[in-house]
């Protein structure tokens, strides 16, 4: 495995897995800091195309264009975690791949991932392994109230989930996965929802922005808020659990850790997201130093920048159709559309971030 040597100087290109907003918002990051990007898609759409000097369209297994992939890159990350295993380690015999792949392996299965949220002492919901309809049943039979059934891998905006009151609904749920592995977690009747946006250098340095509050509507995020409604002391601990579980990974890059924060004000980790994250779009105009800013700095061997907010900022989503109000949305605040050009249903098109003179 290739490990990490010197730092990725200015000129140098850095490989990102996945060309949606996320790699488009990193490629922009780094060309700011005088690094190339080259971006690996498996459609010739991606919105990152747009902004990087090299890219590469191939599928995500394909053995050859992974190893051409590494051969021009001096580092290559991330903008979603579900690379299979074997394509992540044969990149990382090429080429210094962060964050690592037992990071990644850990993170796109949530048993895997709550199991090791457990292990470090941190609280989460109630959980059991589902792979049949009866466990499904047995498991509900555990828990107190409803539950949610997931599937351990490759869930986002509240795909491959669903919401169920009684054993019955749990057996069906499990059924309509078509035999996709799942677990059953307990239903959370949380206060509010927070996550944490955090970075791990190489050398353990480690970097946490201010803890936003966030709403989703239909599954998606829908606004990221902060300050949050989170107390000095809660803002402290969010910070601590991320650098618990960053350094417990031997993470590098940026990560998010999504929380419930309970009605007597206790943290539970509900995901963790190995790379930006959508509550950190914020960062970019409100802080020094950006999500995505930080995570080419990890990746490349840099300094971590200062993640210091100066400003208090509320950060939506433009999803689907709202996208064709662009022009008032523009008026409102710091406007960033994707280059997508299709406004299907529940798609993130945009984002508008709206800031005010930090208050506290
Ligand atoms: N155990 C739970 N209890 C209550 N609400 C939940 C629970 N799990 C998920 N949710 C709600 O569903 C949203 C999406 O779930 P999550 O596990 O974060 O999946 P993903 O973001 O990958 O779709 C959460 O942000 C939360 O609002
Ligand atoms: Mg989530």
């Amino acid at each position: 495995m290739k490990t990490h040597g010197k730092p990725v100087p200015p000129g140098g290109t850095i490989g990102i897995v996945g060309g949606g907003q996320l790699g488009r918002m990193l490629a922009l990051a780094a060309a700011r800091l005088g690094l190339k990007t080259c971006i690996y898609n498996d459609t010739t759409d991606a919105p990152a195309f747009q902004v990087t000097p090299h890219s590469l369209v191939g599928p995500y297994d394909d053995l050859n264009m992974l190893a051409t992939f590494a051969e021009v890159c001096d580092a290559v990350t991330f903008e979603f975690e579900n690379l299979p295993a074997h394509a992540i380690a044969h990149l990382a015999e090429r080429v210094w791949v962060a964050p690592g792949a037992h990071a990644l392996a850990i993170t796109q299965d949530r048993l895997s991932e709550k199991t090791f949220v457990e292990k470090l002492g941190l609280k989460t919901a109630p959980f059991f392994e589902v792979s049949s309809a009866v466990q499904a049943r047995e498991a509900f039979g555990k828990l107190q109230g409803c539950g949610v059934l997931k599937t351990r891998r490759f869930g986002y905006d509240g795909k491959g989930q669903a919401k169920v009151a009684s054993a019955e609904e749990a057996a069906k749920a499990y059924e309509s996965f078509k035999g996709a592995p799942a677990i059953l977690e307990g239903f959370v009747d949380f206060s509010y929802e927070a996550s944490v946006v955090a970075a791990r250098g190489a050398g353990g340095a480690f970097a946490a922005y201010d803890p936003p509050e966030n709403e989703h509507e239909n599954h998606i995020l829908r606004r990221s808020t902060v300050p949050s409604r989170l107390t000095p002391a809660q803002t402290d601990e969010a910070k601590r659990i991320a650098k618990a579980i960053g350094d417990a990974l031997d993470y590098v890059g940026v990560f998010a850790v999504e929380l419930f924060v309970g009605k007597g004000g206790e943290l539970l980790v509900n995901e963790i997201a190995p790379r930006v994250h959508n509550t950190g779009h914020w960062t970019i105009e409100a802080c020094q130093c950006s999500q995505f800013e930080q995570h080419i700095r990890a990746v490349a061997g840099w300094p971590l920048g200062d993640p210091a907010r100066h400003a208090d900022a509320v950060m939506e989503n433009i999803i689907g159709a709202e996208a064709h109000a662009w022009e008032a949305l523009a008026r409102t605040g710091a406007l960033h559309l994707y280059g997508k050009t299709e406004a299907r249903p529940g798609r993130k098109m945009g984002h508008v971030t709206r800031l005010k003179p930090r208050n506290h």
